[in-house]
């Protein structure tokens, strides 16, 4: 019989375990907004309905990742585990050597201690940092250089490959700058989790080897970045995104990966390495020291155990095609209820270009952050704020200083909510799409001075 190819998508998996997801009141989410000084990472989770503030750990694992915990093995040295968790990051990146680390900023903490402590002051060059590698590089006494190119600035203009590094740049920073390692960040995170094409991976990796620089993938999502290399790189709609990564990191000369993302887990990473050189040995040290013993990190052995398993789950062909339309189907939703979004939709999120939506928002108000507000407010939907309060760039007086950037990130949760969650979204959006004027304005109360977004206080202003 002819396969007939059907118009309906659906989920590839049914639900074994469910969680309800909380139902409230106008007058409570505004009262325990309140509560939350207008932050979104003070609002309890049992009062959020759709909780889009991240995609990292809060994916569902499935029945055979449930299965393998119990086979966690918990010896300290030499656990079975550590060997299962390190042969599957092996089989995925062909990197030998593997350092577990509990998440990804645990991995950017010892990789760049490692570096500044043998090249102070140096640079830092990447497609775009995401902010705690950021930090991480800003705490070590070093410089982060974003060179994306110039089409991820163009939000409202289609490209396949809006996450690329820009490659005239590179070779100029490195000729100018002290410049010990390039990261590319797949998908690129920062500029709405578009993918990095493989052509500009290899151009990239050969300028690096050309000078003498490492290459480094921020793999967090390298399964999605895969997918949309196979769907949309020539040459490569026959192969596996399993193939596809592999080429990926083929380029590199290691990677490290906060695997709540595309290795379908709650908690976990690794940091890895090509060969076995210096900065390895200082990784090594730096594991044991700060996260644990070099055969656990910061995992317990069912961690792992459950990570070595999710990898593979992260690189199904049906599951990472699942991932990315119904992604596009929320972004697409989105545009026609009148937000603008980043287009076209990422792998992991959809971000609404708050510039465009609110076009005459004073941008000394915190348009995005206001609009995250009055998305809980309105339908009990958590989101992210990336614009002036993430970037936390102040004058020295106190006062704040506008962004280039004023985002909303709606990040989906892998494997968690269903078709009829997204229309609900897209229903909520498409009423504040037409009631704009009811979005307040907001001011920060208080703020650390580091990642000040995480624990802001802020207040509404008329
Ligand atoms: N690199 C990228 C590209 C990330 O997106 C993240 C985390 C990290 C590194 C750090 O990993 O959280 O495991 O320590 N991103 C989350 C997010 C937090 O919401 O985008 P971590």
């Amino acid at each position: 019989m002819k396969e007939i190819q059907w118009k309906t998508k659906f989920e590839p998996f049914k639900i074994k375990v469910i969680e309800a997801v909380p139902v409230t009141t106008a007058a409570e989410r505004l009262a325990v907004l309140k509560r939350a000084a207008y932050n979104p990472f003070n609002l309890p989770a049992e009062k959020v309905t759709i909780d889009f503030l991240t995609d990292s750990g809060t994916g569902a694992m499935s029945d055979k990742q449930w299965g393998a915990l119990m086979a966690g093995d918990e010896s300290y040295a030499g656990a079975k585990s550590f060997y299962r968790f390190k042969d599957a990051v092996t089989s995925v990146t062909g990197f030998a050597n593997v350092l577990p680390v509990h998440q990804g900023r645990a991995a950017e903490r010892i990789l760049f201690g490692v570096i500044a402590s043998l090249k102070p002051g140096a640079t830092i060059v990447s497609n775009a940092h995401f902010d705690t590698t950021r930090a991480n590089v800003e705490a070590n006494k070093m410089e982060a250089l974003d060179i994306p190119v110039k089409e991820a600035y163009l939000f409202d203009t289609p490209g396949p490959f809006k996450g690329n590094i820009d490659l005239a740049k590179l070779k100029k920073v490195i000729k100018e700058k002290n410049v010990p390692l390039c990261v590319m960040t797949v998908t690129n995170n920062s500029f709405g989790g578009q993918p990095v094409s493989m052509a500009n991976i290899r151009e990239a990796s050969k300028i690096c080897k050309e000078n003498g620089v490492p290459m480094f993938l921020d793999c967090a999502r390298f399964a999605e970045n895969a997918y949309f290399i196979k769907t949309r790189e020539k040459g490569y709609q026959n192969k596996t995104p399993e193939q596809i990564a592999r080429e990926m990191f083929s380029y590199a000369d290691g990677a490290w990966m906060s695997s709540k993302k595309d290795a379908l887990v709650n908690i976990g990473g690794f940091l890895a390495f090509k060969n076995d050189t210096a900065w390895l040995q200082k990784a090594k040290e730096a594991l044991i020291l700060g996260e644990g013993f070099l055969n656990y990190g910061g995992m317990s052995g069912r961690d792992m155990e459950a990570l070595a398993v999710g990898l593979t789950e992260g690189l199904d062909e049906n599951y990472l095609a699942y991932r990315i339309e119904s992604t596009a189907y929320l972004g697409e939703g989105l545009l026609k209820a009148g937000v603008p979004i980043i287009y076209p939709p990422g792998g992991h999120g959809v971000y609404i270009d708050v510039k465009k939506f609110l076009p005459n928002f004073p941008q000394s108000k915190f348009p995005a952050q206001s609009l995250v507000c009055h998305m809980y407010k309105t339908g009990g939907i958590r989101a992210v704020e990336i614009g002036m309060l993430m970037f936390g760039r102040r004058d020295g007086k106190g006062n704040w200083l506008p962004a280039e950037m004023e985002l909303v990130r709606l990040a989906i949760p892998r494997r968690v909510y269903t078709k009829s969650h997204f229309d609900y979204v897209i229903e909520v959006m498409a009423h504040i799409a037409k009631n704009k004027k009811d979005i307040k304005g907001l001011a920060v109360a208080w703020a650390p001075e580091t990642l000040s977004h995480f624990s802001a206080k802020l207040k509404e202003v008329n």
